[in-house]
C-alpha cells in the first residue's frame, strides 16, 4: 500500500481520487486551501493519514504545505491536481503573480522542489494545453491584455512540460502528465461530456499500480492510454527555457544543473 499526497482534494477530481485510493487501502494525505474547506470533507479526513492546509496562490502558504507534508513523512506519490480555470482578471497573488500561473504552475513547481522526492509524480494537464503559446517572454501576463482561456491553456502546456522536464532530469522516479478529459466537476460544469470515473482513475493508477503499463515515465496520458501531446513538451530546449523562467519567477531552482 502506498502513501499519496493529493493537492486540491476537497472537490472534483482530487476528492474522487482520494476516495478511490482510500477505498483501495492506501494512506492518503488530503489538502484544503483553508480550515473551512477542510471541514467540508470531514467525513473522509477522519480516515485519511492527514490533511494539510494552505492556499496555493501564495508561495509562503505553499512552503507551509510542503513542510506539513514532510512532517507526516516521505510520500510514495504526489498527485498535483489542484487548479483554477477561467479567472476574471489576471489577479495579483501576494507574490505579485497572475493567479492562474501561480496556482496551476508555480505552486506545483515549488512543491516539487520542497516536498521530499517521492517515487512517483503525476501532474494534471488538459487537452487545452494544445492552444498554449510556446513564447515564454510574458508567462506572468504583465504585458499582454488578460485572456483567461489563453492563460489556462498556457498553464496546462507549462505543467505538462514541467512533468516532461522532471521525468528527464530525475530518471530514478516515474513522472507523468494526465489529461482527465472534460468532466463534470465545479470546474468542468454540469454539462461536461466526459466520464468522471475515467477522469480520475488514470491518476490513481499511475500513482500506485504495479502493472508494467503504469510504470513508465515522461508520458502524457488520457484514460490510461498515452496520447500525443503538443510537440514543445518533448523539446528539451523548451523544457529548460520554461524551468529557467520558473526559477527566475520563484527564486527557487529545481534541478542541480541550475535550470
Ligand atoms: N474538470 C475538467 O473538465 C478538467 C479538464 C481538464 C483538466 N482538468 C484539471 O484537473 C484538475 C482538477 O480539476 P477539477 O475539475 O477537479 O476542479 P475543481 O472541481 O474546481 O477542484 C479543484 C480543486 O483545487 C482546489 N484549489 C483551487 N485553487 C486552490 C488554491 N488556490 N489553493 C488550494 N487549493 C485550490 C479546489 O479547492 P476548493 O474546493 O476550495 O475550491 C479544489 O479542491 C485541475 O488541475 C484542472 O485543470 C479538469
Amino acid at each position: 500500500m502506498s502513501r499519496i499526497f493529493i493537492t486540491g482534494s476537497t472537490d472534483g477530481l482530487g476528492l474522487a481520487a482520494a476516495r478511490t485510493l482510500m477505498k483501495e487501502g492506501h494512506d492518503v494525505v488530503l489538502h484544503a486551501r483553508s480550515r473551512e474547506r477542510a471541514s467540508a470533507v470531514a467525513e473522509i479526513s477522519s480516515t485519511a493519514l492527514g490533511t494539510v492546509i494552505g492556499d496555493l496562490a501564495s508561495a509562503k502558504e505553499t512552503r507551509s504545505i510542503a513542510e506539513q507534508v514532510n512532517a507526516i513523512g516521505r510520500m510514495d506519490a504526489v498527485i498535483h491536481n489542484a487548479g483554477i480555470y477561467l479567472e476574471r482578471s489576471r489577479g495579483e497573488t501576494p507574490d505579485g503573480h497572475a493567479k492562474t500561473l501561480a496556482v496551476n504552475v508555480l505552486a506545483p513547481y515549488l512543491l516539487t522542489a520542497w516536498i521530499a522526492r517521492p517515487d512517483r509524480l503525476v501532474y494534471l494537464s488538459s487537452g487545452m494545453h494544445r492552444s498554449g503559446s510556446s513564447a515564454l517572454d510574458d508567462i506572468d501576463w504583465k504585458k499582454r491584455p488578460w485572456n483567461a482561456s489563453q492563460a489556462y491553456s498556457e498553464s496546462k502546456l507549462y505543467i505538462a512540460t514541467l512533468a516532461a522536464a522532471v521525468a528527464r532530469h530525475w530518471p530514478d522516479i516515474l513522472c507523468n502528465a494526465v489529461d482527465p478529459g472534460w468532466v463534470p466537476t465545479k470546474m468542468g460544469g454540469a454539462g461536461a461530456p466526459d466520464d468522471l470515473e475515467m477522469g480520475h482513475l488514470t491518476q490513481t493508477w499511475l500513482a500506485t499500480s504495479d502493472e508494467g503499463a503504469a510504470k513508465v515515465s515522461g508520458g502524457y496520458w488520457y484514460h490510461r492510454q498515452q496520447r500525443e501531446a503538443a510537440e514543445e513538451i518533448a523539446d528539451s530546449g523548451f523544457q529548460d527555457a520554461l524551468v529557467g523562467r520558473l526559477a527566475e519567477l520563484t527564486g527557487i531552482r529545481l534541478f542541480e544543473d541550475g535550470r
